[in-house]
């Protein structure tokens, strides 16, 4: 049998689809390049705007006719959409050829999900699986099956406690939950002994920043990184994402000092207005990032600093917007992620008066492309 897998979101979902696909090989299954060719079609779903689910949307809505053709076909939907369980139930109702859907809380029962439909099949049975678990979990060991190249994604923390008023992922992910230190050094020292080539360990955690908070006293992301770098191997080391109000000197520290780890920092700043800040619930004012900001070029002149912005949060007024590109412009970011808010379903944000129409927010996203063009053009120059 063969399989393809359709992932759509973040780093964590690109990861959790190796994961996915450890699976489905462990089993024997094999990955091919076209979803027409495969047994068994899976969809990692993400939520974080609305373009995003009406992508998933779109492309799971297109298999029909295949469906029809092929009934043997397995398609599968997973992720951050179908951890809502209202969309997850709307999904079941919508789409009745979808053999199986999951959420992100579950997805290491993905096998046995898999293994209960092709029984079912061979059976006639047109059985369906919807299973969306509510419970936080950490599962070590399972198989992963790595298709990033040099790349090698390792997971330090799951879920997120800082509820920004805009954002879904705490309701999709849960709450925070490190790893045990022990568990994450024995994956990079076996990935390290995998391969002689110089590999890239990218940590990856909602706010890698709060690692360890929930677990150790005396042990969080600075001490983690210092240890990771004293594994011996030839490798260089970088994570995301930060949250700007939980950095530390240790970490700034460690990025500085430690040769393995790359001169590179996202940390999304999301506006410019403390106005704003404050009403996405970000708890961190200008001031406070640009003491951050200072301080990392400082230690570290060549570092290279990238953020994410979202343009159209409700209350956002041209002098918020202005203030925004201000900021950029101080910065001088090597790279700008620029997002229309997209109001999701049960944020606070959602239900914030004085919303923003759509042309402001393409403006204001268009605005901030050609911002970026511009400086990237003058740093070049440079
Ligand atoms: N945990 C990371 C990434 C979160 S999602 C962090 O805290 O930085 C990645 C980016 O998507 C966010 O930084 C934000 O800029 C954007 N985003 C999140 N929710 C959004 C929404 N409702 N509308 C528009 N952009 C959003
Ligand atoms: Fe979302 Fe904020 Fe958590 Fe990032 S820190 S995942 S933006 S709630
Ligand atoms: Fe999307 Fe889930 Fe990542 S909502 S951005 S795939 S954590």
């Amino acid at each position: 049998m063969k399989y393809h897998i359709t992932t759509f979101g973040c780093q964590m979902n690109v990861h959790e689809s190796e994961k996915l696909a450890g699976i489905m090989e462990k089993l024997g299954i094999v990955s091919c390049t076209k979803l027409e060719d495969a047994d068994i079609i899976v969809f990692n779903t993400c939520a974080i705007r609305e373009g995003a689910q009406n992508r998933a949307v779109g492309n799971i809505g297109s298999l029909k006719s295949l469906k029809k053709h092929y009934p043997q076909k397995i398609i599968a939907v997973c992720g951050c959409m179908t951890q809502q369980e209202q969309i997850a139930k709307k999904l079941y109702k919508m789409f009745p050829f979808v053999d199986i859907i999951f959420g992100t809380k579950n997805f290491d029962k993905f096998e046995s999900y898999l293994i209960e439909t092709i029984k079912n099949k061979n059976i006639n049975s047109k059985k369906r699986i919807i299973s969306i678990s509510q419970e936080d979990n950490v599962v070590e060991n399972l198989p992963i099956f790595r298709s990033s190249g040099k790349n090698f994604w390792v997971n330090i923390i799951y879920g997120c406690n800082n509820f920004c008023s805009y954002c879904i992922v705490p309701y999709v992910r849960g709450r925070e939950r490190s790893r045990n230190k022990e568990d994450i050094i024995n994956e990079i020292k076996q990935i390290l002994n995998s391969t002689n080539e110089k590999v890239r360990i990218t940590l990856l955690g909602q706010n890698v920043n709060s690692y360890g908070k929930d677990k150790y006293e005396d042990y969080g992301f600075a001490e983690l990184l210092n240890e990771i770098c004293e594994i011996d191997g030839n490798f260089e080391l970088t994570f995301m994402t930060s949250h700007p109000k939980d950095i530390t000197d240790k970490v700034i520290d460690a990025i500085s000092h430690q040769n393995k780890i790359i001169k590179e920092l996202h940390l999304p700043v999301q506006s410019g207005s403390d106005k704003i800040l404050k009403a996405m619930n970000r708890k961190y004012t200008i001031k406070s990032y640009m003491e951050i900001i200072n301080k990392l070029k400082k230690l570290i002149p060549n570092i290279r600093l990238t953020t994410d912005i979202i343009v159209g949060f409700p209350g956002e007024t041209d002098e918020d917007f202005k203030k925004t590109c201000e900021l950029i412009q101080n910065v001088n970011y090597s790279g700008i992620f620029a997002f229309m808010f997209s109001p999701r379903e049960g944020t606070v944000a959602e239900k914030m008066e004085n919303q923003v129409p759509y042309e402001i927010k393409n403006q204001r996203v268009n605005h901030l492309l050609n911002l970026e063009k511009e400086i990237q053009n003058n740093n070049s120059k440079k």
